[in-house]
């Protein structure tokens, strides 16, 4: 191509992609949620907010963000804590493999780094449980380095903005570095922050994977597909039946907790060598799911990941908990008041709530990234 062609053709391109930063930050500015993480610059509340978000839906994320800051409102006060106590206030968002590397990595800021979490990208990814794109999206947000975030919601709007075709297993990875490059080249230097949030804005509020708003989208213009874009199929979902006994006896403890005096149900721990949700605690197995009717206390669905679980919740009297149900890991009698500040599982959170043995305030912050209902 002739020199003076090219300068024109790179001259266009740096309009284009000028353009595209201030239609998108413009947009964000006036559409933008109101989410109590983008009122702090403190560089730890963001942290916990983007480890958090993490497959975790918004709703869900803002009441336990709040409650987790009150109790951890510093990186040392977190570093500090007890891990059953950090593990008690992620109950309800799931995957605790990320509560648990929160921790250690805010221990490990505060035994080595007199409690200073680093600022740089390149540095944040070096401590546990921080990838690319928890490392850019603090480094961005907190300190203005620019530094492109790269998760689900951006990588569709980007394949949707080049005309690229998401989602197809074909060559993943070669695709994820050309979204990659393409993030890179696009982040607004003098606002990456707000621009990487735009970004995950607009894939979390209109360029939604089934159905894109694309008639009010500010990047209708930019866009290669404009809502012609290839669906990835839905997942397939599996089903399961389990079982599990709700077990609820009146204590002999005159100090229970005013309100709930006296009852006390039986939780099981999760041995802390189990590969999923170690050292959680949960109501124990049922031997048998199938369960007879008048035994029925209620059927509860429950989505982790490609699977539906009909959860069968039996009710067990304290003399056949032997018999009905599988010994797994210690068991004890805890007192209601007691339980909701355990380390629960998020499915004995939710049925613990719907048989009205918890308060119900924290129904919605139980079911991380898909949908459940009672049957
Ligand atoms: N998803 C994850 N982090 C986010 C953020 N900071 N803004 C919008 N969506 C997000």
């Amino acid at each position: 191509m002739p020199k003076a062609e090219r300068i024109i053709k790179q001259n266009q391109e740096t309009e284009d992609v000028a353009g595209l930063r201030r239609r998108l930050l413009g947009w964000y500015g006036q559409n933008k949620r109101d989410l109590p993480w983008r009122r702090s610059s403190d560089p730890y509340a963001i942290w916990v907010s983007e480890i958090m978000l993490q497959q975790t839906r918004v709703a869900v994320v803002v009441e336990r963000y709040r409650a987790f800051l009150t109790r951890f409102p510093t990186l040392v006060s977190l570093a500090l804590a007890p891990e059953e106590e950090v593990l008690a206030l992620w109950s309800g968002l799931g995957y605790y493999r990320r509560a648990r590397m929160l921790h250690k990595a805010a221990q490990f800021v505060a035994d080595h780094l007199q409690g200073n979490l680093p600022r740089a990208a390149v540095e944040l990814r070096a401590l546990p449980g921080i990838g690319s794109y928890t490392a850019a999206a603090i480094a961005s947000i907190a300190h203005g380095e620019r530094a492109a975030v790269v998760d689900g919601n951006v990588e569709r709007v980007l394949c949707r903005i080049a005309g690229w075709a998401a989602g197809s297993r074909v060559d993943g990875t070669a695709l994820r570095r050309k979204v990659e490059e393409l993030a890179d080249h696009l982040v607004d230097p003098d606002q990456p922050g707000d621009f990487n949030q735009a970004l995950m804005e607009l894939g979390a509020t209109l360029c939604l994977p089934r159905n894109p708003h694309c008639l009010v989208c500010p990047l209708a213009g930019d866009c290669r597909t404009r809502g012609e874009h290839m669906t990835p199929p839905r997942p397939r979902m599996r089903s399961r039946e389990v079982g599990h006994a709700l077990s609820v006896r009146t204590s002999l403890n005159p100090e229970s907790a005013p309100g709930q005096r006296g009852r006390e149900v039986l939780l099981e721990q999760r041995p802390a060598s189990h590969t999923v949700m170690p050292g959680l605690w949960e109501l124990p197995a049922l031997l048998d799911p199938v369960v007879p009717q008048q035994d029925l206390r209620m059927t509860v669905r429950h989505a982790i990941m490609q699977v539906n679980y009909y959860v069968r919740i039996r009710t067990v009297f304290e003399d056949d908990v032997e018999v009905l149900t599988v010994a797994g890991g210690e068991r004890r009698w805890v007192p209601l008041g007691e339980a909701s500040g355990m380390a629960l599982t998020g499915l004995t959170r939710k049925v613990l709530t719907r048989a009205h043995l918890l308060p119900s305030a924290l129904l919605d912050a139980i079911a991380p990234v898909e949908a459940d209902s009672v049957l």
